[in-house]
């Protein structure tokens, strides 16, 4: 494999300049104007252990690697050495780079010997899994692909929601109106029904919060008809969750949620009181927090049961013990910022100094076109439905367009999720968006189907090659002087920049900034298509054109599934 960073410091590597090799590649720059060249090395550093100006030792070495046949210049700018590649040799080592890394194309090892938690998707139990979910599934899906692929060492927690005092709840609702017969028939709507009805009927008879309380203590304190029924809610739940994950090929290595901190609670909170951290207010217990102007953190209810915030306390303390984690990263909504804040604090007013490592990673909130959902309300989007009805559509537009393809439901199932994924990760997280099928689906804009299609597209032309022609492609032999037109040109350093978009993407939790280089790279790639003809009679010409092909089709594979979307060969 040839890394051009490498090969120019190997090119300006002399013993003089008292640097090792590695020092020289991490001081490689790549200068914004391109008209300052490809590469640019600065020798400010040099000027102390060299005890010459930096413009000098940036003459010098500009003069001593000028000779080189990997550069088509070299000058010096000030204290800069500016590195014009010789663009046939980079077309080369790049398209080269890429076949013959496949699949590893992109990844790299920054991240080695370190262990990084995503915590993503944690769904409520006995609740729907709708559309607002999607959010944290998919964005927490993509940034441990993204960690994943920089060489950590990454652990997926599932953080269910299956505790709380919305457990008393359900348990008095499905005890009054509910049935065995009904539950096992349709889970989760039968349970959506009872809760909906039950905040209903609380608005009559307020004692019915009472009941679920006391109910919900019970729960906490393992009686069995309320722990029986809270495992049948929780099994019947689980099982329409893992549904919906196998629709989008989703995993995690863990599924350890609130209920599994119910028994760690007592040592946390008394953890807090031997540190004086909690304070006693209408019966409740409290972490005060108004010099830092914040509410107080309540960790104890006044009958004794604990709470959201108490639960998040000892799981993190919990997952530092167990993983010894560099990093924890939380996938969870904007409206949970003065939670995790409060939370952080907590931690932080514990002594835990390993609070600045767990990182909340917000995001906006999803709307409907015909307003925002609500669970109490009933008012949800299922997005198991979304999903299906997303396959559905892509299916029909697929057959309008006379797909060329012999497993069409498969293609649409691909096309249909993929689209549903692409959007989610289309805009900065933090926005607010509204869902919206007209968008999802648009074959022609900066969509999932348009890059699928784009993937689609190199595999076809691909098929069109020979044996004898894939075996040089593999072997890395074409002549790189029939890519130097700019629209093949652009491509290729669309194509170069991968690796490193992916650090970015990764740094920021942000994969959008991969979905738009990856529109960027589709863009360039039909554009290529479009100008150049490539299956020409110039047999040389016709094989660099299939080997750019083929680094391209690379590319586009390798980034989708950094997002989790899968690349068809045909559409
Ligand atoms: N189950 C919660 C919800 O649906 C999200 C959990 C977020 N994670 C956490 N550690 N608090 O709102």
């Amino acid at each position: 494999m040839i890394n051009l960073k490498e090969l120019i410091a190997s090119e300006i590597m002399d013993e003089a300049l008292g640097l090792t090799l590695e020092d020289i590649e991490s001081m490689i720059e790549i200068p914004s104007d391109e008209k300052m060249g490809d590469f640019a090395f600065p020798c400010f550093r040099l000027a102390k252990t060299m005890r010459k100006a930096p413009q000098m030792i940036a003459a010098d070495i500009a003069e001593r690697i000028s000779g080189s046949e990997y550069f088509a210049k070299v000058e010096q700018v000030n204290a800069y050495v500016n590195i014009f590649i010789n663009r046939e040799f980079y077309i080369k080592a790049l398209v080269n780079e890429v076949n013959e890394q496949g699949a590893d194309y992109g990844k790299s090892n920054g991240g080695k010997g370190k262990t990084v938690i995503v915590e993503y998707s944690s769904p409520n139990i006995a609740k729907p899994f709708h559309i607002g979910h999607i959010r944290s599934t998919v964005i927490g899906n993509s940034i441990y692909k993204l960690y994943d692929a920089t060489g950590h060492n990454v652990i997926r927690i599932n953080y269910l929601g299956d505790y709380g005092t919305q457990f008393g709840k359900m348990i008095v609702a499905y005890r009054k109106w509910g049935s065995e017969e009904e539950l096992k028939a349709n889970p989760i709507k039968s349970l959506l029904s009872y809760y909906t009805k039950f905040h209903v009927e609380v608005e009559e008879h307020p004692e019915l919060d009472d009941e679920a309380r006391e109910t919900f203590v019970r729960l906490e304190a393992g009686e069995p008809e309320e722990v029986a029924l809270w495992e049948k809610f929780r099994e019947y739940s689980l099982a329409e969750f893992n549904r919906v994950y196998d629709m989008l090929d989703i995993t995690f290595d863990s599924y350890t949620g609130e209920s599994f901190f119910s028994d760690k609670m007592p040592a946390i909170v008394d953890e807090m009181r031997e540190k004086n951290l909690l304070v006693e207010s209408q019966g409740a217990h409290i972490v005060d927090l108004e010099p830092y102007g914040m509410t107080p953190a309540v960790i104890l209810k006044s009958d004794g049961s604990s709470l959201y915030a108490t639960r998040d306390i000892a799981a993190a303390v919990y997952r530092k013990q167990t993983y010894d984690f560099d990093k924890c990263i939380y996938v969870v909504a904007s409206q949970q910022n003065l939670h995790f804040k409060q939370w952080k604090k907590v931690l932080e007013l514990m002594g835990h100094e390993w609070e600045k490592d767990c990182i909340h990673v917000p995001f906006g909130l999803v709307s409907l076109e015909e307003g925002t959902m609500s669970t109490r309300h009933g008012r949800v989007v299922f997005l198991e439905d979304v999903l299906n009805n997303a396959v559905a559509k892509t299916k029909e537009i697929m057959l309008e367009k006379n797909a060329d393809t012999p497993e069409l439901d498969e293609i649409a199932k691909q096309v249909g999720i993929g689209a549903v994924i692409f959007q989610e990760l289309s805009n900065n997280r933090i926005k607010d968006y509204t869902f919206s099928w007209n968008k999802v689906l648009n074959f022609d804009g900066e969509t999932g189907p348009y890059v699928q299609y784009t993937h689609a597209r190199a595999s076809s032309v691909l098929r069109n090659a020979t044996e004898a022609e894939l075996a040089s492609i593999a072997a890395g032999e074409f002549d790189p002087s029939y890519l130097t037109g700019e629209s093949a040109y652009s491509l290729v350093k669309l194509i170069s920049r991968v690796p490193e978009v992916i650090v970015d993407a990764a740094e920021k939790y942000e994969p959008s900034i991969l979905t738009r280089h990856l529109v960027d790279i589709a863009q360039s790639f039909n554009k290529f298509y479009h100008d150049e003809h490539i299956l020409v009679d110039n047999a040389d010409e016709k094989l660099a054109k299939l080997a750019l092909v083929a680094a391209s089709k690379t590319a586009i594979a390798n980034c989708l599934a950094l997002l989790g979307v899968k690349a068809p060969e045909r559409m």
